[in-house]
């Protein structure tokens, strides 16, 4: 067997369980000690929650599914459930809700939190697929820090001065320029085995993906940048007919957070746009419009996970483009240690043997790919993480960003959203079908 050390498969995962929690409730603490009482409880974008209400739902989350399902404890507020609750109330309302202000949210959250570190201590994770191998306590681990990304991208969303800081992502290091061909062939696309993967990673199966060329690099800002200067924003040539009327309608002219004279804003600091770190905040529309302009398209969903996991020597598909081990700091831009993509060519230890660099972290990559259900897919635990959002609503992206916790990042780890999207860290990479006779 390969070496795993996911520590979630290690013989008694408790520990490394408390740890993951832990973590998740630094960052939830630092994402909203950053800013005052005000600040908090206002709705910085109608597309993003308060601050405050996001705290109190990875509380609420917590005691839903540890508290009281998990450990069959009695309720800490049985009252506040439904303020809590994404489905009963959309994210423009939830400003006028009762909701609860900053201190009661910390304490709620800090009570929440004491009851689960206690019975993660005695419950057994025999019996109950739920907690089998400490499932549900991951499943929380991975919302708390999905949420974290999400109240990161309300941070870029929010006027005022910067509060938030990150240390420098490393430099370039390397030329990754041009593509990558990906045999044809099956491979195993999803996981059966992997034991903090949701339920739309599972079932295992087996893709048959004809030859494809993928970018050995996401695209960055200076490629995107030739797209506008040739006019690509007013060429309706390379848009998609929806995409062309949102571009209209929104009068879209370059990523969000771009002023139009080379500069950009993230997190409250304006600078010059970097050319070589990956473009960010575009929608799928944008990135296909791109794509198009360039002669090429999107990978499918099915070829991005087959560039990131397969290990040509074996066939096999692994955990991460550079193999089973965990992301590490040398392996890839995630975790929001920088608040911002990596140049190209910053992470060669996290490199796929065929060459495809950064396929890991720094920007979420749309695929031209539906979300939808593998074959032989459950939803489990509970039908609204994935299967309600199933259909010709949502694209895939893949990947995680500079924003995405490695708790919540795999080879296999599938994210969703409109294709008008783009508060969320997104960017993408292009492919192309061979030539004839490219693959001989
Ligand atoms: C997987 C990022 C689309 O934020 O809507 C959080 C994750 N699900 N709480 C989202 C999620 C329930 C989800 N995404
Ligand atoms: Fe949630």
């Amino acid at each position: 067997m390969f070496v795993r050390t996911d520590p979630s498969t290690v013989q008694d995962p408790r520990g490394a369980l408390a740890e993951d929690l832990e973590r998740a409730r630094r960052r939830s603490r630092a994402l909203t000690d950053a800013v005052d009482d005000g600040d908090l409880v206002r709705q910085h974008s109608s597309l993003m929650s308060p601050l405050v209400w996001d705290l109190a739902h990875i509380g609420n989350q917590e005691e839903l599914w540890l508290v009281r399902d998990v450990g069959g404890r009695e309720p800490v507020r049985a009252d506040i459930d439904h303020l809590y609750d994404a489905f009963r109330h959309p994210r423009a309302d939830r400003p006028a809700l009762p909701l609860l202000d900053p201190a009661q949210t910390r304490a709620y959250t800090r009570t929440v939190r004491e009851q689960v570190l206690d019975l993660l201590d005695t419950v057994s994770f025999d019996g109950r697929r739920l907690v089998e191998q400490g499932f549900a306590f991951g499943m929380i681990v991975q919302h708390e820090q999905q949420h974290d990304e999400t109240m990161l991208a309300t941070h870029q969303l929010r006027a005022g001065p910067p509060v938030l800081t990150g240390a420098p992502p490393p430099q370039s290091v390397t030329t990754v320029d041009g593509e990558a061909l990906i045999p044809a062939g099956p491979f195993t696309m999803g996981t059966s085995t992997e034991p903090w993967a949701l339920d739309n990673e599972r079932p295992a199966h087996t893709v048959d993906v004809p030859a494809f060329l993928i970018d050995r690099a996401p695209v960055t800002n200076a490629r995107y940048q030739q797209f506008i200067d040739d006019g690509g924003y007013h060429d309706e040539r390379w848009w998609s007919a929806e995409g062309w009327a949102h571009r209209l309608q929104a009068r879209l002219a370059g990523p969000a957070h771009w002023h139009g004279d080379g500069s950009y804003t993230r997190f409250g600091r304006r600078s010059a746009i970097v050319p070589d770190e990956p473009v960010v905040h575009v929608g799928w529309y944008e990135a296909q419009a791109y794509a198009s302009w360039a002669g090429r398209r999107l990978p499918t969903e099915a070829e991005w996970e087959k560039a990131a996991r397969i290990d040509p020597a074996t066939g096999r598909s692994r955990r991460y483009p550079w193999g089973d081990d965990d992301p590490g700091p040398e392996h890839a831009n995630l975790g929001q240690r920088h608040l911002h993509p990596a140049p190209v060519g910053a992470y060669p230890a996290g490199a796929s043997p065929a060459g495809v660099h950064q396929l890991i972290g720094d920007v979420w990559e749309w695929t031209d790919t539906w979300f939808t259900g593998y074959p032989g897919f459950t939803a489990f635990p509970y039908r609204e993480y994935s299967e309600v959002f199933f259909g010709r609503d949502y694209r895939v992206l893949r990947g995680g960003s500079f924003g995405t916790d490695r708790s919540a990042c795999r080879g296999t780890f599938r994210n969703w959203d409109y294709p008008i999207r783009r508060q969320i860290f997104s960017g993408f990479r292009t492919a192309r079908d061979p030539h004839p006779g490219e693959t001989a």
